[in-house]
């Protein structure tokens, strides 16, 4: 039986990666309208990634008999300046998603819940592999000095996009 205050916390979890999801396909839908289909394509394949993400933890609450409530989400915000803040705020919003877990294990570790534990290990290596991921984005921009202006840095991390799209 899992305590009441990690079923909470799972179902907080639940919402988070729904909200994910729906940033991303927020993310997706900017890149689309300013012309950056190589971005769109990137931030939509991570779309369905969250909602396994979320399909996980429901998956573990129905495990442990435990009761799925799902809750309002906000809306994911809409406007950038451009390419280079959505991919701040993209890594900003991993980071904190880190974040989460980490509290959740933190507690699991705290009531003794060793099976939750063992559950969050898969989320706490993709974190990782999520923030790896946008910090060697991070790399690229800086690499070609790109702001966030039209031209050829922003033609380069399009198609940088495109490729990496391709390999998740
Ligand atoms: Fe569900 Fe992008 O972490």
């Amino acid at each position: 039986m899992l305590k009441a205050n990690i079923i909470e916390k799972l179902n907080a979890q639940v919402n988070a990666e729904m909200f994910s999801s729906n940033m991303y396909l927020q993310m997706s839908a900017w890149s689309e309208d300013k012309g950056l289909a190589g971005a769109a394509e990137f931030f939509k394949k991570h779309v369905p990634e969250e909602l396994a993400h979320r399909d996980k933890f429901i998956h573990y609450l129905f495990e442990c008999g435990a009761s799925v409530r799902i809750g309002a989400l906000e809306a994911p915000r809409a406007d950038y300046n451009n390419l280079v803040e959505v991919i701040e705020a993209a890594y900003a919003h991993e980071k904190k998603v880190t974040a989460m877990i980490n509290d959740i294990a933190n507690l699991a570790l705290d009531e003794r819940d060793f099976n939750t534990f063992n559950m969050l290990q898969w989320f706490i290596a993709e974190q990782r592999e999520e923030e790896v991921l946008f910090r060697g984005i991070l790399d690229q921009i800086a690499l070609v000095a790109f702001k966030g202006q039209s031209g050829e840095a922003m033609f380069h991390i399009n198609q940088y996009l495109q490729r990496l799209a391709q390999t998740l």
